[in-house]
């Protein structure tokens, strides 16, 4: 198991310091929970998962009104707070192809990279799939989250290719979807679903 330097507590008090947004916060527990629940179901660290899903946009609050500058912050906060530079090097891998911090033509290699981009992306889809079910989440299934997935129109700034990219992971799509409602699932009040 990983060392990591602070505890998931103090991660959420950093991100807290930072002003939140309530939807933003929202974003970063339920990303925190769908990598747990993978790391639980492949057998990788359940505790290290966890925390890149935490502090994936640990910059965002700060930088949100200049997209560009996403994760121009980030490494320098996270090694302020103790974290290494292989931690690091996956938070930023989930801004590959996006216009920011100089990262559009980067392309992500390893499985950890695609799982921790198609987790954060997947949080998306889940949580305005739940509100229009009206925050119910307990009982979502696999094959309406599909069909929410299929229908580009729907939660349209959610991308699909890099939900995909879960894939390169060795994680079957239909998986995924399984995986993810249950990690959030586990953590549902606390993201105002039910
Ligand atoms: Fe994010």
């Amino acid at each position: 198991m990983k060392i990591l330097p602070i505890s998931k507590e103090k991660a959420i008090e950093l991100l807290k310091s930072y002003n939140q947004e309530q939807s933003d916060m929202n974003h970063y527990l339920e990303s925190a929970a769908v990598m747990k629940q993978i790391a639980k179901e492949i057998g990788e660290d359940e505790e290290y998962y966890e925390m890149l899903g935490l502090l994936h946009d640990v910059d965002w609050s700060l930088t949100k009104n200049d997209s560009k500058n996403h994760l121009t912050l980030a490494p320098e906060i996270l090694r302020k707070n103790g974290f290494d530079e292989e931690f690091i090097n996956i938070i930023v891998s989930h801004g590959y192809g996006y216009d920011c911090a100089g990262l559009k033509d980067k392309k992500r290699e390893k499985k950890i990279e695609f799982i921790l981009a198609a987790s954060e992306t997947i949080t998306g889809l889940i949580h305005a799939y739940a509100l229009m079910r009206g925050k119910k989440i307990s009982d979502m299934e696999v094959s309406g989250l599909k069909k929410k997935f299929k229908d580009k129109a729907f939660a349209a700034g959610c991308n699909r290719e890099i939900i995909s990219e879960i894939e390169k992971a060795g994680i079957s799509l239909d998986n995924f979807f399984r995986i993810a409602i249950e990690g959030i699932k586990n953590i549902k009040e606390q993201v105002g679903l039910e």
